[in-house]
């Protein structure tokens, strides 16, 4: 494993071989294994737990974690190739990261969402992960792109292993605003390929890339209906996101606005247990009752954040 971007460009084996280390350091601790080895956390947007996680882990496993939040103490940066740079960046990212950072760590996490002002179909292929890549001579980390959210993904997995269910709805809730897929792309490939039968539920026009459906293959049954997508499963995943229409420079916020009603309360619930990424709006994604309650896995989610980012870490260091 030379780097980490997504879960569709893992195998089931490297799946695995993460897991059973997270599950260990769980048990055992996390062993200061990786001494004299540097970490640099490249924020584009804003993150509690997934930075947090990136220096816990570093930290844990004796590396040291540097995080720049781009373009506030570190300079903007230009990701285009062959870009005219008379405009706010003041630096290239084959000078960031090729020229620098690569001589400087051992390894690079990139935090970088779809900026949903933009086409669609410009958002889909990742252009600042993919231009860190091109230019890092160092293992890249994905910390949540345009496309994928792998560390959020890998604890996701990590808590439903344990709890062994077998139907697990992935369901879109309202959000006053359209975020990014990252999060619901990777649940669905990862959440199907370990063989979990899957509901995937969202209001017509909200579908998921059918690139992202092919990754996840053929385990997955989607509902326009939330009632109906949540009814008899063992795990409700909610999580908001923008629909293709929604990008590009007019928005189209008005699309989402007929969806207020799909929030997850104690009637949907059930019997089911309640997972979310965090963060989370309450009382418009899903209700107090239900994030607080005895059924909730949001918490062990959170801690899981830690112990597979150390694993990926001690991978890749
Ligand atoms: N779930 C998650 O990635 O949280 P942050 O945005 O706070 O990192």
């Amino acid at each position: 494993m030379n780097r980490v971007l997504g879960l569709a460009q893992l195998s089931d084996d490297e799946i695995t071989t993460l897991l059973d280390l997270s599950d260990r350091f769980a048990k055992d601790g996390i062993p200061p294994a990786r001494p004299g080895r540097f970490v640099c956390g490249l924020f584009f947007n804003p993150s509690l737990r997934t930075r947090t996680a990136l220096e816990v882990a570093s930290l844990s496993l004796g590396a040291h974690c540097i995080v720049h939040d781009v373009g506030a103490g570190v300079w903007k940066i230009e990701t285009r190739d062959g870009a005219v740079m008379d405009g706010v960046a003041q630096e290239h990212v084959r000078d960031a990261v090729g020229n620098f950072l690569s001589t400087a760590v051992h390894a690079i996490g990139v935090r970088t969402f779809a900026e949903i002002s933009r086409p669609y179909e410009e958002c889909r292929k990742d252009p600042v992960l993919s231009a860190i890549v091109s230019a890092s001579r160092v293992p890249v980390i994905n910390l949540e792109s345009a496309i994928e959210h792998p560390m959020q993904g890998l604890a996701d997995l990590l808590v439903l292993r344990r709890h062994k269910p077998r139907k697990v709805a992935i369901t879109w809730a309202y959000h006053p605003r359209a975020l990014p897929m990252a999060v619901p792309n990777t649940a669905l490939i990862g959440f199907a390929r370990a063989g979990y039968e899957v509901h995937l539920c969202h209001p017509e026009g909200f579908d998921l890339d059918p690139m992202v459906h092919e990754q996840a293959g053929g385990n997955v049954t989607v509902f326009e209906d939330m009632d109906e997508g949540l009814r008899g499963v063992d795990v409700i995943y909610a999580k908001s996101w923008g629909a293709r229409g929604e990008y590009g420079p007019k928005g189209h916020a008005e699309l989402r606005v007929p969806h207020k009603g799909w929030i997850v309360n104690r009637e949907r619930q059930g019997n089911a247990a309640f997972m979310h990424c965090l963060p989370v709006r309450r009382n418009v994604v899903v209700t107090d009752e239900v994030i607080d309650g005895p059924n909730s896995w949001v918490s062990e989610q959170a801690h899981a954040r830690v112990l597979t980012q150390a694993a990926v870490l001690h991978e890749l260091l």
